[in-house]
């Protein structure tokens, strides 16, 4: 019925002329609903909005045909066109060339103790990351593209008078990472649907009034198995327990044990290759923050000290694959990884959690 009376309306907008025509496009695609006009004039008139009832008519397709993926995920491209940030926000000094010049200068400096006016800072670009995520975490359902979740960061970002930190962040091409289940870490958004069963990280990471903030967290989508809730679970108590130890005088490769333990304890595997970073006016810069037992960081946890703890846990082989994007980062074995990530600022007493 409810067909019968969509044809019998013309769907433009202030007219309610019995309408007689279909469009082409959508015949072809069977939608009913809101697609019949009175006369080609409302059909015309009415373009702009109807034109996004219809599936995209652009040809996906796997940018690495011949490569030898380690899991079921494939690349689905074409990329969405690079998202606009406005003149008006403040940008970092890669968002051109795509090279981060000053974390390249700062390069073997020291870890920056932030002063209180630095830190207020921080704690406003952490704020706007963490709502951020919120709001993308918000939209994760069966059925939306990354890339779709990309465009809700990247406008919920400059909303914020914020600029997205990896849009173009050594050439990366979107504003946000999302990884897919047996990737790691740094997943380009792109025409993938997400599917029942998925875990999904998003990875946010805003750069305001000069500062970075960057916090990451892995959502379900739909029915998960239980394997994949433990996954996910074990990693958020990895970040937990990690952030628990964080105090003044703590060694920053004492991270690593708390972390491995727990992973190991419940059966999963700790990814070696990526880590924790100092953040502050640079996206990444001193110290690191190694995430597996008997590593060697260096430095003493200070107060002032602004940096992420951003555990991969994984449910077979730590090791990783990188895809010919040269960002996607896969486990070898194609088995799920989980993340969370949080900015930690380091008190006189101990941790506030800036994200
Ligand atoms: N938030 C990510 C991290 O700390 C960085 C992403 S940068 C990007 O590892 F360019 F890869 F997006
Ligand atoms: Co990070």
């Amino acid at each position: 019925m409810a067909t019968l009376v969509a044809s019998n309306t013309c769907a433009s907008l202030e007219c309610s002329n019995f309408a007689k025509l279909q469009c082409p496009t959508c015949v072809k695609q069977n939608i009913a609903e809101g697609s019949f006009f009175c006369s080609q004039d409302c059909f015309k008139k009415t373009w702009g909005v109807h034109k996004s009832k219809h599936a995209s008519t652009k040809k996906l397709y796997d940018p690495f045909p011949t490569f030898s993926y380690t899991g079921p995920l494939r690349a689905v491209y074409p990329l969405s066109a690079r998202r606009v940030v406005p003149d008006s926000i403040q940008k970092p000094d890669y968002h051109i060339t795509g090279i981060p010049k000053s974390e390249f200068k700062s390069r073997g400096a020291a870890i920056q103790v932030c002063n209180e006016e630095e830190i207020k800072a921080m704690r406003e670009a952490c704020r706007i990351t963490r709502e951020v995520l919120e709001i993308a975490a918000k939209a994760v359902r069966v059925g939306i593209t990354t890339d779709e979740i990309d465009r809700i960061v990247h406008e919920a970002t400059i909303e914020r008078g914020a600029y997205p930190s990896p849009l173009n962040y050594n050439y990366f091409p979107k504003s946000c990472c999302t990884s897919i289940n047996e990737v790691i870490c740094h997943g380009i958004p792109d025409q993938r649907p997400l599917e029942d069963g998925d875990i999904l990280n998003i990875d946010v990471s805003c750069f305001y009034k000069g500062f970075h903030g960057d916090s990451n967290g892995t959502y379900l989508v739909g029915n998960v198995d239980d394997v994949g809730k433990k996954l996910v679970q074990t990693t958020k108590e990895c970040l937990e327990m990690a952030i628990a130890a964080v105090k003044p005088g703590a060694r920053y490769r004492d991270f690593g044990k708390i972390i491995e333990d727990h992973a190991t304890k419940n059966g999963f595997s700790v990814v070696r290759a990526f880590c924790g970073h100092g953040i502050n006016q640079l996206f990444h810069c001193a110290p690191n923050v190694h995430h597996y037992a008997n590593n060697k960081a260096i430095g003493i946890v200070r107060p002032g000290h602004i940096f992420t703890i951003e555990p991969m846990i994984c449910e077979g082989v730590y090791q990783e694959r990188l895809w010919p994007d040269n960002w996607t980062a896969a486990t070898k074995d194609g088995k799920r990884s989980a993340q969370f990530e949080h900015t930690l600022l380091v008190t006189e007493t101990g941790v506030e959690i800036l994200t």
